[in-house]
């Protein structure tokens, strides 16, 4: 991917048309979804003013991504001691990891970023990028709310509201209306919204929980943590995730919960699961940490159950900008508890019902949340398509196995998992060819050392084993372009061949 800065005078040729060069290149950059085009938000502005029509000029530039003039960026351009717009184009490029800028004097390069010409960024189109592709990109997502998060982040930090604040709020009600949940409690993490989800559930020392051994580690950690025992329940070979035919011989009168895991972020099979868990007395939590706005039959994921645990790590599809995480339910007593869990067991100031913890969300985690909320659906619509493109280009490659999607709604992709011969060979080899590639994961939980103490050997869960000796997950995020899944792709051919 190249990106690249447009200089105000570029920018001001092309919206007056005045020079077919100009038109002709933009146009084509605007085609070509290995190169990504950036203009400075004060450009926009001017022109706004300058042309008299500012809606006009406005609706013109609405989906160029914007770079906001801020203050730190123009002090340094100051310092150098060149004409002040090339500095700030410069400084602001260097700033957002872009390439280049594209002028008409070209005459300054500065650190890693140049000033280049027309002539020069023509060029750059018939150029097939070759950089990395990491296993993941988090940058261009924030191209779009970047003047949200600007407006947002200076108010809670001249109003200094950094714990608690109007913004967690805000987020509880507008996530909880997202997924179709009565209730949202804002925390810490996705650790902690299992942890308090299940104590608020009435789950503790004694009880026993049933899940995957195929999930991350926060899941059992949680049952544990709250004094309950781990029992295990192979998963589907269809589908990753638990599998319901195998639930009930698991069942003890001891039992109090399952929890399945949305894995990769597609939806387990529900309606049998909380079938089985009526018929048994037995609660549901689902761990949805990989799987927001996973959507069957018009319910989001988290609103099968009798409570959701949802983590907003920065990679997760919906992510803060640190750890975060919230639970959902309809619940009004799991909400009332999990909501006193997270203060210090508080029910109001200083009143505490409960031993607690410090487990809540702070109020700039909930701004960029609630900035990134609206975009939530898109998101996950373009990763459903790179997951189209994947398995339409992968899908008679010998060596390797692909997911199968039951209902491509029901599946948000967090992570796109193929099974193959080889996994680590394969991974090295992409990695030299810069493509970035992951393992989820690689150990089953039943085999690691936390685990001893249930007993479990080789052997006991077949399916979680096979898939993780063959499991490998794609960079998978919602800018990848085609001509990225291609090249993925066709090494993945070449590997194999
Ligand atoms: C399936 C699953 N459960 C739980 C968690 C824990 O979330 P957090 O890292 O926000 O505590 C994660 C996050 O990686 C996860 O993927």
């Amino acid at each position: 991917m190249i990106k690249l800065l447009l200089s105000p005078e570029v920018v001001s040729e092309y919206f007056h048309g005045r020079d077919d060069r100009i038109t002709h290149l933009i146009e084509n950059f605007l085609k070509n979804p290995d190169i990504h085009i950036w203009i400075m938000m004060h450009t926009v502005t001017e022109l706004m003013r300058d042309h008299g029509k500012p809606k006009e000029v406005n609706q013109f530039f609405k989906d160029f991504p914007k770079i906001p003039l801020n203050d730190q960026l123009a002090n340094l351009a100051v310092e150098m001691e060149i004409e002040f717009e090339a500095a700030l184009s410069v400084v602001s490029a260097a700033a957002f990891k872009l390439n280049a800028v594209v002028t008409l004097n070209p005459a300054t390069t500065i650190g890693s970023v140049s000033h280049i010409s027309v002539e020069d960024a023509e060029k750059i189109g018939d150029i097939k990028a070759d950089g990395p592709i990491n296993f993941l990109e988090l940058s261009n997502a924030l191209n779009p709310i970047y003047n949200k998060l600007d407006g947002w982040f200076t108010e809670i930090i001249q109003s200094t509201a950094f714990a608690g604040g109007n913004h967690v709020k805000e987020f509880e009600k507008e996530f909880a209306e997202y997924c179709g949940a009565k209730h949202a409690v804002a925390v810490n993490s996705g650790t902690d919204a299992l942890r308090f989800a299940l104590t608020a559930m009435g789950i503790g020392p004694g009880d026993e929980v049933i899940t995957v051994p195929n999930t991350f580690i926060a899941t059992t950690e949680a049952i544990s943590q709250v004094g309950a025992k781990t029992v295990f329940v192979d998963v589907s070979p269809e589908t990753y995730n638990i599998e319901p035919d195998l639930i009930e011989k698991k069942i003890t009168p001891n039992t109090k919960a399952i929890l399945p895991v949305h894995l990769y972020g597609q939806l387990a099979e529900m309606d049998r699961i909380v079938k089985i868990a009526d018929k048994h007395g037995l609660k549901v939590l689902e761990d949805a940490c990989q799987a927001h706005g996973a959507i069957s039959n018009k319910k989001r994921a988290g609103t099968f159950g009798n409570a959701a645990a949802f983590s907003m790590y920065p990679g997760k599809n919906l992510g803060a900008f640190g750890e975060a995480g919230c639970i959902i339910t309809n619940d009004d007593e799991i909400a009332n508890i999990a909501s006193c869990l997270r203060d210090h067991g508080q029910s109001e100031k200083y009143v505490h019902r409960m031993e607690g913890y410090n487990g809540r969300m702070d109020n700039l985690q909930a701004a960029s949340l609630r900035a990134k909320l609206p975009l939530l659906d898109q998101w996950n619509q373009n990763r459903r398509e790179i997951a189209a493109l994947y398995l339409e280009k992968l899908k008679r490659v010998r060596g390797v196995k692909l997911p199968k999607v039951k209902d491509v709604k029901a599946h948000v992709f967090h992570l796109f998992v193929i099974l193959v011969d080889q996994p680590k060979e394969l991974h090295e080899y992409l990695k030299g060819k810069k493509i970035f590639t992951g393992f989820h994961y690689p150990i089953p939980l039943h085999l690691q050392e936390a685990y001893q103490s249930l007993g479990h050997r080789l052997g006991d869960f077949p399916v979680t084993e096979e898939l993780a000796d063959s499991l490998i997950s794609l960079p998978m995020f919602p800018e990848m372009n085609e001509a990225q899944v291609n090249r993925i792709c066709e090494e993945i051919k070449r590997f194999y061949d």
